[in-house]
């Protein structure tokens, strides 16, 4: 007898992305020449992981007591507050208004939103392009997931498909989550410009009779193209105290250390009896579900955000990482272009998504030529930030093979 619950007795025994990671890593491992751009880690041109050097060492120099240690319920003040302090340094009012709790990664971050922003049933909504985990973290947690259209004809963000949408899920389910992993999109690439956050903060606010909650998901914030990455914070603020705003904090890939599983939850609330109950709220969901994180991953990270030497040369080496990145993506837009390969407007990031109308039979052709991306619904994701900028050229001719045909 399967003495699992009925709900859980079909679960996909496998992850699509580590899989496809599986395969190509073991026809590599046999002598063939694979190019492999499934995984989401940054990896320099000769294959192996790019770490932030300053990071390793900061995280040696944890001494052996704050790894053993239990961190507080909601993660250690200082982290919190340095997490707070820099996400906002150049945003005041935001950073008047924010609250965070630790989580295991951003991964951790989205989990507590779904909980405590949706009821048991009712649906997130975000763009019909996303991370894949966002549908399994729905599951996993009993909430669904519906989609709007992302990009109109013109390939800008469809603002109007996300007003009808928002619209239709309040009239029906009375609340209203909205994911938005931005900039860098995974998996489409795509950053949205300040006039297209203006809009989305127009949409929001119209809506706003009802409990509506913005998540910026800013997994890939440290590598977007050129210009501050804080600048789109600016068009934020409008939505204190009128609708839940929400940031998804990781220190995944703005610290090359995926592993380490360090992410906040920060709830921007400006009403300080609302801002309290936020943070009861997740410092108990904390509680009831990993109790704590890392303690010495925080305590590393916290010097990283505050200590100004250490920060300065961590975000240099980053800037180096940016620019590995950087070539990959002018040498893939350089490429594709002129074959006419149809994908959003990409400056940057670790994705880029092409778009295509049968992926998964474009994606096995791919594999037969050696070439791994991802195939999703309607599109194959690249994951240039795992493949050698000399290798972006072969990426696009097999991207390129027949097709549209
Ligand atoms: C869009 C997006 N959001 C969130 C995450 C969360 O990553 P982590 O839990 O490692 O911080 C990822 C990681 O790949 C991601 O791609």
């Amino acid at each position: 007898m399967l003495h699992l619950i009925p709900s859980r007795q079909n679960r996909p025994d496998k992850d699509v992305i580590f899989a496809l990671n599986g395969e190509a890593n073991r026809r590599r491992q046999a002598g063939e020449s694979i190019v492999n751009a499934t995984i989401g880690s940054l990896m320099n041109d000769d294959g192996s992981l790019s770490i932030l050097e300053t990071v390793s060492k900061t995280l040696r120099e944890v001494p052996a007591g704050e790894w053993a240690a239990y961190a507080p319920i909601p993660g250690t003040p200082a982290f919190n507050q340095a997490v707070i302090d820099d996400t906002f340094s150049t945003q005041p009012t935001l950073k008047a208004a924010a609250t965070s709790v630790a989580t295991p990664g951003g991964t951790g971050a989205l989990r507590h939103a779904l909980m405590n922003y949706l009821q048991a049933g009712q649906a997130l909504l975000t763009p019909n392009f996303y991370w894949g985990p966002y549908q399994t973290l729905c599951d996993e947690h009993e909430r669904t997931l519906e989609t709007f259209r992302m990009f109109t004809d013109a390939g800008a963000l469809d603002v109007a498909a996300l007003d009808a949408k928002l619209g239709e899920q309040l009239a029906k389910q009375g609340r209203a989550l909205l994911f938005l992993n931005d900039p860098c999109n995974n998996p489409t690439g795509y950053s949205m410009t300040r006039g297209e956050w203006k809009q989305v903060v127009e949409v929001l606010l119209k809506h706003a009779d009802k409990p509506v909650t913005l998540l910026v998901d800013m997994a890939y914030w440290l590598y977007a193209g050129a210009g501050d990455p804080r600048a789109f914070l600016a068009e934020l603020t409008p939505l204190l105290g009128k609708t839940g705003l929400l940031f998804a904090w990781s220190g995944s890939k703005s610290y090359t250390h995926y592993g380490l599983r360090v992410g906040a939850l920060i709830a921007c609330e400006a009403d300080e009896k609302e801002r309290n109950a936020t943070q009861a709220a997740l410092a108990y969901a904390c509680r009831g579900t990993w109790s704590n994180c890392v303690r010495g991953g925080m305590v590393a990270v916290t010097r990283l955000l505050t200590e100004p030497a250490l920060k300065a040369a961590c975000d240099a080496e980053r800037e180096k990482f940016k620019q590995l990145l950087q070539n990959r993506v002018k040498a893939f837009n350089a490429a594709a272009q002129p074959k006419g390969l149809q994908y959003p407007r990409y400056e940057g990031g670790f994705f880029v998504t092409v778009f295509h109308p049968d992926a998964e039979a474009q994606a096995e052709k791919m594999r037969n030529l050696g070439v791994y991306v991802v195939p999703q619904k309607g599109a194959l994701r690249v994951a240039l930030c795992s493949a050698a900028e000399s290798d972006v050229g072969r990426l696009v001719d097999a991207l390129a093979k027949e097709a549209y045909t």
